[in-house]
């Protein structure tokens, strides 16, 4: 094949200024792609910051509703709360997970009350609740047992969908919890309570800051979750957990972490024409803010070019810490 000859075929002329670069932008972020993880504190009045993420705060649910005010007027339509649950109310059962007057399930219905046309999109697992900091039930050696697990998460799925949570979203990485969920979300007649399967979770090492922020991270017994998140050297199996989760009853899935696995996001994506989406999780923002604080990195445009990444591969929406950030820098 012969192009045409040197210089008629000039790629920079499509370049050569904003209004024609835009005509052929392939993505586009918008707030729509964005969800914002929230850290939610007992009591009231309540706020501290993460150190290890600069930006990042935990709050009690009453400050919160007066940040959503703002955050919703800036275009982020859903949120992912996360609770920070007491130490005296872990317990290797974690039974306070499906406390209908938990932290995460009252936050849920204070939120739902005050904002039409959101969504709430709550996390499905053990850790914020387990004395161990597992995302399941131990037996005497650590290992975490699976069917087990599966019959608490059904209870905390359904206790949060009755708090008005539009989507679940399980991140615990036990076999078969989608079709079990699904199925107890039908018997109790939540037909239109979405899933958002966790499907391919990576066993990774950047969800440090995350695990600071709802203190999960001084105890992980065992030390890892191996034994249930996927291995990072793997690629074909996340298009089987993924395609399982679909099987089971899952609307949407998820990649987790999200930067250094736009390729598992670019295969789900390709292959199977899924609502696919990506978190970009506690460490991949620690790591950002550390390069902006050197001023190593220029803050506004990285974060915009982080997430433009992931639609360019082919997410649907990215959860993101940069949520507030992004929706600003957007409706300049
Ligand atoms: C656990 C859970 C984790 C995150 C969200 N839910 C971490 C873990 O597996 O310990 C991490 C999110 C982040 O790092 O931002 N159910």
């Amino acid at each position: 094949m012969t192009f045409s000859t040197f210089p008629s075929r000039r790629m920079r002329r499509l370049r050569s200024h904003d209004a024609l670069r835009d005509m052929v932008a392939e993505n586009h972020l918008s707030t729509n792609d964005l969800i914002y993880p929230i850290f939610i504190l007992p009591g009231s009045n309540q706020r501290e910051a993460v150190p290890s993420m600069p930006g990042v705060y935990r709050q009690s649910v009453d400050l919160w509703l007066k940040d959503l005010d703002k955050l919703v007027a800036s275009g982020i339509r859903t949120y992912a709360p996360f609770p920070v649950t007491p130490a005296e109310l872990k317990t290797d059962c974690a039974s306070e997970a499906f406390n209908p007057e938990g932290l995460v399930q009252s936050a849920i219905r204070q939120i739902k009350a005050r904002f039409d046309n959101i969504v709430i999109m709550s996390d499905v697992a053990l850790d914020p609740f387990t004395s161990h900091g597992q995302d399941g039930l131990i037996d005497t050696n650590g290992y975490v047992l699976n069917d087990e697990s599966v019959e608490v998460l059904k209870k905390q799925a359904l206790s949060h969908a009755e708090a008005g949570a539009d989507m679940v979203a399980p991140s615990d990485m036990m076999d078969g919890r989608i079709g079990a969920i699904r199925n107890t979300l039908e018997d109790a007649g939540h037909v239109n309570t979405c899933i958002m399967a966790y499907s391919a979770k990576y066993a990774s090492a950047y969800y440090g800051p995350f695990r600071d922020a709802v203190g999960s991270a001084a105890n992980i017994k065992g030390g890892n979750k191996k034994s249930y998140q996927m291995d990072p050297a793997n690629s074909d199996e996340a298009i089987h957990e993924i395609v399982m989760d679909l099987q089971e009853g899952a609307d949407m899935v998820m990649v987790k972490p999200g930067m250094p696995y736009l390729d598992i996001v670019r295969r789900c994506k390709q292959e199977l024409k899924v609502p696919t989406f990506a978190y970009q999780v506690s460490g991949e923002y620690a790591m950002h803010q550390a390069a902006f604080a050197n001023g190593w990195l220029n803050k506004d445009a990285v974060i915009l070019e982080s997430l433009l990444a992931f639609k360019r591969a082919g997410a649907d929406g990215i959860l993101t810490y940069f949520a507030p950030d992004a929706a600003e820098l957007l409706s300049r």
